[in-house]
């Protein structure tokens, strides 16, 4: 039947992809659609792994029913509550009443919240270390908390050393039939896509994550199927290597982001004349952006990625230009750390934009200001090329 796909002789891929989403959480603009992925395992007991959202709620209900082939469904394992996961949890209980559903105490109590019933025989609630064998198969429950809500749990499965992830290791973007990491060109095609969904979703709770990354490197991982995106069974290292980095607030790269905000043209004549004294330097990592023509969410990505930083803005209503001041606000808020950042502002009269950038900067964890700011006193002239000639310097040394 349509997207059901076999992983192994007893485990079913039932997930779905969803273009036509613009906005994944409402927020997050998802040109590549995303995944909501689920299985179902055919042992001595039928368990099924999480749900879908309800946009795809209807094709996901017919094809349990295909790879149930008339059998009844046991389990439920409920990883994560987020309703693009568990939004189909009320009617799979509801079609299967016997069904057992496993879930921490607090996801049982989230999914009472979002108005499934589940009577209390029927709830298995599991713990750290908690082990459920269903024949051949047998899950150990790892908690995640806040990997991405508090309720999270992985689960390992010991006989085919598979990490039931959750939203841990997860990607936007469509499948369109390739399931696995090794189906993709990781650098052209996923690279991006896993950026931007660990940064915007999961970039806040580094400190979990790398908790759960220290859970996971005690077990012996052979295949990591999380909730979005591709299951992953041939460049686990480069997964591991990407998530540690990014939830230690680690660049990947030695490189530097411009993003710059301009009313009239004029602070962005400053940051582009950074761009080309600094590719004239020679150097090959850059990347501006205009924070006006670029989503936050882009951003975001951007600038886990790079190890420098430099932001332009004029001055407005007394303080940074707005979707420039949303821009740090979001940074600060995903925790970003460990940044040399360097400060471009304007004014035309009371310049008072590089102050409070720094303001906002200086609240984030071991972030260094460059001394050599730049000030525009309306346009550039020769004062403000020279400075924007120290800026260089600096970035050029610290890099
Ligand atoms: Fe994919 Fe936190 O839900």
């Amino acid at each position: 039947m349509y997207n059901i796909r076999k992983i192994s002789e007893e485990l079913y891929y039932l997930g779905s992809d969803d273009i036509r989403l613009e906005l994944f959480e409402n927020i997050h603009p998802i040109q590549k659609g995303v995944s909501y992925n689920s299985y179902l395992l055919l042992d001595e007991k039928t368990v099924l792994l999480d749900t879908v959202d309800s946009s795809k709620g209807k094709e996901f209900l017919e094809k349990i029913k295909v790879v149930l082939n008339g059998r009844d469904l046991d389990y439920l394992i409920v990883h994560h509550v987020e309703p693009d996961h568990g939004a189909m949890i009320g009617e799979v209980v509801t079609l299967y009443p016997n069904i057992k559903v496993i879930a921490s105490k607090q996801a049982f109590v989230f999914i009472k919240q979002f108005g499934a019933n589940i009577k209390e025989e029927n709830m298995i609630v599991v713990k750290e270390g908690d082990k459920i064998s269903f024949g051949k198969h047998e899950f150990t429950f790892v908690g995640a908390p806040m990997v991405h809500w508090p309720e999270a749990l992985v689960s390992y499965e010991s006989t085919t050393k598979t990490l039931f992830s959750a939203d841990a290791f997860g990607t936007f973007g469509c499948l369109y039939g390739k399931l696995y990491d090794d189906d993709f060109n990781i650098e052209l095609e996923l690279l991006e896509e896993m950026r931007k969904y660990y940064t915007n979703i999961v970039g806040k709770f580094g400190v979990q994550v790398q908790t759960l990354l220290k859970k996971a490197s005690g077990l012996d991982i052979k295949m990591i199927c999380p909730l979005h995106g591709p299951i992953w069974r041939t460049n686990l290292s480069l997964l591991l290597d990407k998530y540690n980095k990014w939830s230690k607030y680690e660049p990947e790269e030695n490189g530097v982001l411009i993003v710059y905000a301009s009313m009239y043209g004029n602070t962005e004549k400053g940051a582009i004349t950074l761009a080309n004294k600094l590719k004239e330097k020679g150097l090959a990592n850059l990347a501006v952006y205009d924070v006006s023509k670029t989503d936050v969410s882009t951003l975001i990505a951007e600038t886990f990625k790079y190890s420098h930083l430099v932001l332009a803005s004029p001055t407005y209503n007394m303080g940074v230009f707005p979707i420039m001041h949303n821009y740090l606000e979001d940074m600060k808020a995903l925790n970003v750390q460990n940044k040399i950042v360097g400060i471009i502002e304007n004014g035309t009269w009371a310049c008072k934009a590089g102050d409070e950038m720094i303001k906002i900067i200086k609240e984030m964890k071991n972030m260094i200001v460059l001394e050599e700011k730049v000030k525009i006193v309306s346009s550039l002239n020769e004062k403000s090329e020279q400075e924007i000639e120290s800026l260089m310097d600096s970035i050029l040394k610290t890099l």
